[in-house]
């Protein structure tokens, strides 16, 4: 084994977009980096994490403006729930979000430094325009047909197609449509600043070939890319939600930059983040970016291939050497195939998959861990089905792992009082089981080290059968009268394997391990442990050791899929019954004194023809104004001839509207609950024309 003791490792998960709880996909590179931190330091590596939530761009306008939140509000809340969801599945991982002034900094100081460079220029280009909505379209608030694939439902930033995947721009696609308004926009002329990609070219063609790390999949899409040639592409946006491009690039005040530009460079923001509130140490962050033997390790999914492995070492190497030595490129970035759900797509709104919070209240994270581990989706695209998750848990979980673990505690105690019993002279059998609890840990650290997980869980499930194989062949049950002192040697060796299962086990089931040192009573935490001991015979005959429960219980799948239902069922029934109404921002009160309010009563009341609910009010609002004509959605709730000389409060200063043909010059206030309707009236007699405030 490699000696890691001396070397730095950044880990870095792609960061979740903030508005959605992630599904069992998206936990999966937080859960591979999370894992993978957890081997480097059995490993005793220096290393740090750096992940969190990505909160610009436009899927989080699109949510917020879906549920009527503020951006801003909508980040504090996801957060906070998605840093708790975390907590539960033990990702322990430095997470941060990129809502937040030290991140705007680190951006704007860094790109302050490409322009500097000569990297950044301005150019007035066509973009989409929707009327409707009177604002540009980018990225994901214009879809249209991918021009390379053509498939339908393409992005404005990525066509979503996994034979495809291109980078796109909004003019490149074909007969795009507005997201918001559903209607096709315009082209206009404005200003964008570009970052000129197509001066790295070379270097990158260099740096892709040279990397012997990289996946198959990452190296491919890569090269083909590159093969296509490096454009430049825009770097700011016109979006007011996001990093303010402006003045740290001059001129492009009032435009923002492109989500994905300045997410990948939270990578660093992060660190330095982490250095500050650590160790109050600016420069902390150098000794791992700046360095070129640190080794930068991403995790991620291979629909982001691109923005990793060309995108951000470009980025990186803009800044020339103006924070005193040029950044250590990737290391590895670590791409998963698609992970599906019973052969479809994740989807919350058909209730298809299963999303992290919903995982843990069905059953302790450790299980879910160890599943997505056990089959991570590392070569293709690979289903989650209900029947294999049954299989793994209760197969390996509980079989092999679980009632092994148990069989063994349970025989010390019954025959040894509890008591660790002395080791005697080794037959064959003995040896060979002696020489499987040494070799196994670097089994395991060679599957890690070449990223395959899989194979890292196989190794150990392996080594756990072949422990129960061992348990079974010795048969301390028919021995124990006639040859005890054989049965103490069996049982010293399979306790001692028991603590190998538990150190090489602490990246992928963390509470477990706890579990098992515990009634092993060992020093320290199992988390603290390193890989270099783990294969050695370490329990000292006589100490004691605790009384144990199995750690594991079987699974049905057909019970957790009714379970799972009836989680779906509350959580979409939870929305009606307590649905609470979305904050509204709060506005100074001259805004709320530029409204006019009057009341009114209403004298003519008749259908709108051809319109289910609307009613064509004539309203008597005093002297001043004199009679109004109103339309209102009124008709399912009232009859017109009952709202004659009904007393109602008007808005009198909307910009008229032309609704159905009939013009409508005022809105009257109405409060409408489920199927009624109520009219907010002055409750004493006061003049038409009052003003309200
Ligand atoms: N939020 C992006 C996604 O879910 C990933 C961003 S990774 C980062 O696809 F590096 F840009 F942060
Ligand atoms: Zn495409």
């Amino acid at each position: 084994m490699e000696d890691l003791t001396d070397k730095k490792f950044v880990v870095c998960p792609a960061w979740p977009y903030v508005n959605a709880v992630p599904h069992l996909g998206t936990v999966l590179h937080l859960l591979s980096a999370d894992i993978y931190v957890r081997y480097l330091r059995l490993r005793g590596a220096n290393v740090i994490s750096a992940t969190g939530s990505d909160c610009h761009g436009t899927p989080i306008e699109v949510a917020a403006l879906a549920t009527g939140i503020s951006p801003e509000k909508l980040v504090e809340q996801h957060h906070a729930q998605i840093l708790d969801l975390l907590r539960k599945w033990n990702i322990d991982l430095n997470y941060s979000k990129t809502e937040s002034s030290h991140h705007y900094s680190w951006v704007q100081d860094f790109y302050h430094r490409c322009f500097e460079n000569g990297f950044i220029f301005s150019k007035e280009i066509e973009q989409l325009y929707c009327e409707t909505d009177k604002r540009f379209l980018p990225d994901r608030f214009v879809e249209g047909t991918c021009p390379h694939c053509e498939t339908p439902g393409a992005r404005g930033d990525q066509c979503d197609s996994p034979s495809c995947g291109k980078p796109l721009s909004p003019v490149e696609l074909i007969n795009p449509v507005c997201k918001i308004c559903g209607k096709p926009p315009i082209t206009k002329v404005t200003t964008q600043w570009y970052y000129d990609f197509s001066a790295f070219q070379e270097e990158l063609t260099d740096f892709i070939n040279k990397n012997e790390n990289f996946p198959d999949n990452a190296r491919k899409f890569s090269n083909h890319i590159l093969q296509e040639g490096l454009q430049a592409r825009t770097l700011t946006r016109d979006l007011a939600w996001g990093i303010p491009a402006g003045p740290a690039i001059p001129g492009a005040e009032g435009k923002s930059i492109y989500v994905w530009l300045e997410a990948v460079l939270g990578y660093v923001s992060a660190s330095a983040e982490l250095g500050l509130r650590l160790y109050k140490d600016p420069d902390f962050w150098k000794q791992f970016w700046l360095e070129q033997d640190t080794r930068t390790i991403f995790f991620i999914g291979k629909d982001n291939i691109f923005f990793h492995t060309l995108l951000f070492p470009a980025l990186l190497l803009g800044t020339k050497d103006t924070y005193g030595k040029p950044f250590v490129l990737p290391y590895n970035v670590s791409t998963t195939e698609f992970l599906i759900f019973e052969e479809d797509k994740f989807s919350k709104s058909r209730g298809i998959g299963v999303w992290i919070d919903e995982a843990a209240k069905l059953l302790p994270t450790d299980y879910w861990r160890y599943y997505l581990a056990a089959t991570r989706p590392e070569i293709k695209d690979t289903s989650f089905t209900w029947t294999e998750f049954e299989q793994r848990v209760n197969n390996d979980l509980n079989d092999v792992l679980g009632n092994y673990i148990h069989r063994v505690f349970v025989l010390i105690h019954k025959y040894f009082e509890g008591k660790i019993p002395e080791c005697h002279r080794l037959d064959t059998t003995d040896r060979e089981f002696v020489s499987a609890i040494n070799n196994v840990p670097e089994a395991v650290a060679d599957h890690f080290d070449n990223f395959e997980f899989k194979k890292a869980v196989a190794a150990i499930i392996d080594f756990a059968r072949v422990a129960n194989g061992y348990l079974s062949t010795k048969e301390p049950w028919k021995l124990i009268k006639s040859d005890p002192t054989t049965v103490e040697t069996t049982l010293y060796l399979c306790a001692q394997s028991v603590a190998t299962l538990s150190v090489i086990l602490s990246p992928i089931i963390p509470d477990t391990v706890k579990k098992i040192w515990e009634i092993l009573k060992q020093d320290g935490s199992v988390h603290d442990q390193q890989l270099e001991d783990a294969g050695k015979l370490r329990l000292d005959p006589g100490s004691v050791i605790l009384e144990s429960k199995p750690l594991f219980a079987k699974v049905e799948s057909e019970e957790l899929q009714k379970e799972l239902n009836a989680i779906h069922k509350t959580e979409s029934k939870k929305p009606k019954k307590v649905k609470k109404l979305p904050d509204r921002e709060t506005i100074p009160f001259k805004d709320f004194e530029r409204l006019d309010i009057r009341i009114g009563t209403i004298i003519k009341a008749e259908k709108v023809p051809k319109a289910k609910n609307l009613l064509k009010l004539r309203v008597d609002l005093g002297e001043d104004i004199g009679e109004r004509q109103l339309v209102a959605g009124l008709a399912s709730f009232r009859d017109p001839k009952d709202l004659i000389n009904q007393r109602i409060t008007v808005i009198v200063n909307l910009e008229p509207t032309t609704i159905r043909g009939v013009r409508s010059e005022g809105m009257l206030l109405a409060a409408v609950e489920g199927k009624e309707l109520g009219l907010i009236v002055p409750d004493k007699n006061i003049a038409n024309g009052t003003r309200v405030s």
